[in-house]
C-alpha cells in the first residue's frame, strides 16, 4: 500500500472566502489552502498600488510576519477596452464602495450604454506571487478574454461575472459552472502555470 502525500500548504493573502474556495478547488487536494484569516485573525490591508504587481506584494508583506512556509498573492481586475484599461487595478471600489460588486457592475453598464455591440470587448487579467520555501518571489499571470454584456445575468461566482462573457461562450461568468469558470478564467490559468512549476 502506498502512502498518502503529506498536503503542501499555501497561505493565500485573501479574506475573500470564494475566492479561497475557487482556489482550493483548482488547486487540488494535494494543497492544503488557508486564508489569511486563519493565520492572523482580523488582518487587513490597503490596496493603495498602482499596478497589480504592487498590490500582490502589499499583501505578501502583510502576510510575511504571521507565515513561515509559502505565501500566495494574486491581485486581479477587469480591464475594458473602451474604458481604456478601467477599472483594472481599481475593480473592487469602481462603484464608490469598496468590494460592493452590485454598484460596480451598475457603474460599468452605466457607462458602457452607448458602447455598441462590437467595441464591448474586455479580459479579466490575473498576476500572482509565490514567495517560496527559499523565501524567493516568483511571478504567474493569466487572462481570460471575452465581452460585456447589456444586463446582468446568473447567480454563480462574484464580481463583474454577471455581466462578462467570456469569448466562446454565449453564457456570462455568473452562468457557468464552477468547474467550467475555473477552467478558463484569468485566476485558473495563473494557478496552472504556478501548478506546472511545482510538478
Ligand atoms: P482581487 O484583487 O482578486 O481581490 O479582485 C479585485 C476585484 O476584481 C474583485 O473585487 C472583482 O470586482 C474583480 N474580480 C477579480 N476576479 C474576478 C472574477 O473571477 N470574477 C469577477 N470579478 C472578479
Amino acid at each position: 500500500m502506498t502512502e498518502a502525500k503529506p498536503k503542501r500548504l499555501i497561505v493565500v493573502a485573501t479574506n475573500n472566502r470564494h475566492k479561497l474556495q475557487e482556489m482550493q478547488s483548482i488547486l487540488g487536494s494535494a494543497w492544503l489552502v488557508q486564508g489569511a484569516g486563519d493565520v492572523a485573525s482580523g488582518l487587513t490591508w490597503e490596496e493603495t498600488g498602482s499596478t497589480f504587481r504592487d498590490n500582490a506584494r502589499i499583501k505578501i508583506n502583510a502576510l510575511k510576519p504571521y507565515v513561515k512556509g509559502c505565501i500566495l498573492a494574486d491581485d486581479s481586475g477587469l480591464c475594458v477596452d473602451a474604458l481604456h484599461g478601467a477599472p483594472g487595478v481599481n475593480s473592487s471600489s469602481y462603484g464608490g464602495i469598496e468590494g460592493d460588486h452590485g454598484r460596480n457592475v451598475q457603474r460599468l453598464l452605466a457607462h458602457m450604454r452607448d458602447v455598441p455591440d462590437h467595441e464591448r470587448g474586455a479580459h479579466f487579467y490575473c498576476l500572482i506571487l509565490f514567495l517560496n520555501e527559499r523565501g524567493e518571489e516568483e511571478m504567474f499571470e493569466g487572462r481570460c478574454f471575452g465581452r460585456i454584456s447589456r444586463q446582468p445575468s446568473g447567480q454563480g461566482g462574484f464580481g463583474y461575472d454577471p455581466v462578462f462573457i467570456p469569448d466562446g461562450y454565449n453564457l456570462t461568468m455568473a452562468e457557468m459552472s464552477e468547474r467550467d469558470k475555473n477552467a478558463i478564467s484569468h485566476r485558473g490559468r495563473a494557478l496552472t502555470e504556478f501548478m506546472k512549476d511545482r510538478s
